[in-house]
């Protein structure tokens, strides 16, 4: 309710309400315990600094070298093996020993065996719709994309005008009026933020809440997705945000919107991988194809994307 009034309100005019921002720490560090079956030694620090430790539980000091050719080859088979990290594998998972071999490449490939926002990488391809910014990859600062186009006023509800790349626009219009027609209304409250309107958010929300804080549910400049124009924070004729996951709309998405090639990137069993608290209204655009096969296999965004990026 409190970032709804951030969210909605004027950038110019962002700073007066900052003093009533106050995310929900205590129930963010609750949710993200309850993932823990991943093993993940998720501390009460949300700062980018500790939370990403990894519960060193059994490490095998044992390992001999025929093991760790065996184990070598098990992260080889698949295709997004990335040899210069094999010693990361390796040391990745002997500390996780329950993750499967899959899960190892995939979540080294993704960096959560560092810290977020350590080991940042470039992304070089902005223009892709499979396209995966977090708290590991940044965008580059200058990058806008070329084929930005002006939600038309009967799909948006907000103070400003707002654009996305045309082929999430297209879709997002299919989208919203099939919902209409099963009785929803779905609007956009957000969509393509620039670098530097992300600066001036994100500046906002640590001058409000303190970074540790802003870190959980506010992107640094260059890691958000809204910079791909692939992103859309909806809403219905009256709630938006955090009000958003209560409504008919929301249950209405959670059956659709990957049929319109959209999923809803930030849930809580995701929390631990994004550094993000779940966010029912942010909605990414990945084409019909990726999207059904997130849905229907119960993914993670990140984890699906990282073997396209
Ligand atoms: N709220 C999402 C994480 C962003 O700032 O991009
Ligand atoms: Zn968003």
């Amino acid at each position: 309710m409190k970032k709804n009034i951030l969210r909605n309100a004027s950038i110019l005019f962002l700073s007066v309400f900052v003093t009533s921002c106050s995310n929900n720490q205590e129930s963010y560090n609750s949710s993200i315990t309850s993932t823990n079956s991943m093993q993940y030694n998720n501390t009460t620090s949300f700062d980018g600094t500790s939370q990403n430790a990894i519960t060193n539980q059994s490490t095998n000091d044992n390992t001999s070298i025929g093991n760790v050719s065996d184990e070598l080859s098990s992260f080889m088979a698949f295709s997004f093996f990335k040899s210069e990290k094999a010693d990361d594998y390796i040391e990745y998972q002997s500390k996780n020993p329950d993750f499967t071999a899959e899960e190892v490449v995939t979540y080294v490939n993704l960096g959560l065996n560092h810290d977020f926002y350590t080991n940042i990488e470039e992304i070089e391809n902005p223009d892709s719709t499979l396209v995966l910014s977090n708290k590991y990859r940044i965008l580059p600062k200058d990058y806008e994309p070329a084929d930005l186009e002006l939600i038309p006023e009967k799909y948006s509800k907000s103070w400003r005008d707002l654009y996305l790349r045309k082929e999430a626009l297209d879709a997002f219009i299919k989208m919203c009026d099939a919902a209409k027609a099963d009785g929803m209304n779905i609007y956009a409250a957000s969509a393509y933020r620039s670098y530097d309107y992300q600066v001036t958010l994100y500046n906002n929300y640590v001058e409000s809440d303190g970074q540790e804080e802003a870190d959980t549910y506010s992107s640094r400049p260059g890691h958000s997705e809204h910079q791909t124009g692939l992103v859309i924070d909806i809403r219905n004729e009256d709630k938006d945000y955090d009000g958003f996951g209560s409504t008919a709309e929301y249950q209405w998405i959670l059956k659709n919107a990957h049929k319109y090639g959209f999923v809803v990137h930030y849930t809580e069993e995701g929390e631990w991988i994004t550094g993000f608290m779940k966010e029912e209204w942010h909605i990414r655009y990945i084409g019909i194809e990726h999207a059904e096969k997130v849905v229907e296999n119960n993914l993670v965004l990140d984890a699906y994307l990282i073997q396209f990026n």
